[in-house]
């Protein structure tokens, strides 16, 4: 079935909640669990959006907390549409900070989150090209081939390394490292 390319303003979602005291942790700042929630939620809804169907979360890229999230924040995150391949689609999210009292704004973190379009069997179903307006559009759509490509690499070196990792000739690498070795380790 031939289906129609939809821009990437079709889909784009902003989810915005203020931050409320039981969301703190014991620090007093926002829970991480919490933005992620958030992320997975906007996430959804936008890839849903550009999709038609019900879409499933399949991975999280870039989820960087460097810049704590306040009580009384209003936090608000941005979604768009920024790869589709058959089934699966990368909705780029950048996550905004606002102090509701002083307006000042903080950009927190940008995360990518992949999600596969599911038919009502529950299987993986075609999902609608993007169509591409302008440059930035198609930046972010080499940038998500990009990411994807270095995971794949990453993903395989780290299990080829993880295979060939001789522990007991590799003890001595934790000499330097903050732990103790409470075991017989032949070093
Ligand atoms: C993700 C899922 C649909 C893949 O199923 P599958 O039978 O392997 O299907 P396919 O091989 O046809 O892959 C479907 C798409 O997912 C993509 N995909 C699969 N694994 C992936 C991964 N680890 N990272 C990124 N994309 C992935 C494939 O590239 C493919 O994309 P494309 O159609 O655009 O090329 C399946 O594993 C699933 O349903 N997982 C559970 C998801 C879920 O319930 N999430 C909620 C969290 S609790």
């Amino acid at each position: 079935m031939h289906m129609e390319p939809r821009p990437v303003s079709f889909s784009q979602t902003t989810l915005t909640e203020l931050m409320i005291p039981s969301y703190a942790n014991f620090g007093g700042k926002i829970h991480g669990g919490i933005l992620l929630s958030l992320i997975d939620k906007v996430a959804y809804a936008c890839a849903s959006r550009h999709a038609g169907t019900y879409c499933v979360t399949v991975s999280v890229d870039g989820v960087d907390f460097l810049q704590p999230v306040e009580v009384g924040d209003l936090v608000s995150l941005h979604a768009s549409v920024n790869y589709v391949g058959r089934t699966s689609l990368v909705v780029g999210i950048r996550v905004i900070a606002e102090n509701v009292r002083n307006r000042t704004v903080r950009h927190t973190n940008t995360s990518y989150v992949t999600m596969v379009a599911k038919d009502d069997d529950n299987k993986p179903t075609a999902v609608p090209e993007l169509l591409l307006e302008n440059e930035g559009d198609a930046r972010r759509f080499l940038e998500a081939i990009k990411r994807r490509e270095l995971r794949e690499q990453y993903r395989d070196a780290f299990d080829n390394a993880k295979t060939r990792l001789d522990v007991p000739h590799n003890l001595d690498k934790l000499a330097r490292e903050r732990c103790v070795i409470g075991f017989d380790g032949d070093v």
